[in-house]
């Protein structure tokens, strides 16, 4: 099984692999391939709740999630990923927010969105045994106020990302999730810190790289500029659906290996 350390010791080998699931199935099918991470992202708020932003995603549904896919998973790290305030309001609710994911939904360590509220928050956790993932750049929780565009595109804001960066890395998070932001940002922070990065839409010289499973697997309904396709599930699904469709309708399905039939149980009346 993967912990923490084991996944601060893979830094400087392969990059390090994380992809997110939502449920079991998934969950079993990522982890066997050997994917390092699994993160539970609140992304499901749009990939799998029907929701149009991570908004809405509250506490329990991320702990159902989560719950789901550590009960599918053998060897990768299980990240829940905390919903939009859940942390950083209030310290105690935060501690029992993060702590349920691990006490009660068997994850190896939370996700937060970071940002100068998260500092101290990030080192209280990791004093109480939470191991924390930070995340900066992008963080899709401040839609409302950011958009979905890129991070740290001008000096001011990349200084900003690289010192929020090195805070959390002494605040004793194990690795950082840099989002949407240039390359060559994302590159310095790697080298800035002893934490392993791990990029999306971040260019390629992070130290891992993550990406929603409906992307990569071709589910997703709005595709970041940012994000790869590497299968068409989507169209499989689609065809398996209309095949199954044109088989009732034509009275194909349920054919007789389908159905049982009992000697006894004819001509009831
Ligand atoms: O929620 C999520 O899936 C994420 C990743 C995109 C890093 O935060």
């Amino acid at each position: 099984m993967a912990t923490v350390r084991s996944l601060r010791a893979k830094t400087g080998d392969e990059p390090i692999t994380m992809l997110t699931a939502y449920d079991a199935p998934t969950a079993r099918i990522v982890d066997e391939a050997g994917i390092d991470i699994i993160l539970v992202g609140d992304s499901m708020g749009n990939a799998s709740l029907g929701y149009d932003s991570t908004l809405p995603v509250t506490v329990e549904e991320m702990h159902s999630r989560t719950a789901a896919v550590a009960r599918a998973t053998d060897d990768a790290l299980v990240v829940a990923d905390m919903p939009f305030l859940s942390f950083g309001v209030d310290e105690a609710a935060s501690i029992e927010n993060c702590g349920r994911m691990l006490k009660e939904a068997d994850a190896d360590a939370v996700k937060l969105e970071s940002g100068p509220h998260t500092v101290e928050l990030t080192e209280r956790l990791v004093q109480l045994g939470i191991p924390v993932m930070a995340h900066l750049g992008l963080t899709p929780q401040r839609v409302k106020e950011l958009g979905l565009s890129r991070q740290g595109t001008d000096r001011d804001d990349a200084r900003e990302i690289m010192d929020l960066a090195k805070a959390h890395a002494e605040a004793g998070a194990f690795s950082l999730v840099l989002e949407h932001v240039p390359a060559n940002l994302a590159r310095q922070v790697t080298e800035a810190i002893d934490i392993p990065t791990i990029g999306i839409g971040a260019g390629p010289d992070c130290d891992g790289q993550v990406l929603v499973i409906n992307d990569v697997v071709g589910m997703g309904d709005s595709v970041p500029p940012f994000a790869a396709q590497f299968g068409d599930v989507k169209s499989e699904m689609e065809s398996a659906v209309d095949s199954y469709r044109d088989a009732v309708e034509a009275g194909d399905f349920p054919a007789e290996e389908h159905s049982h039939v009992e000697d006894d149980l004819d001509e009831l009346y």
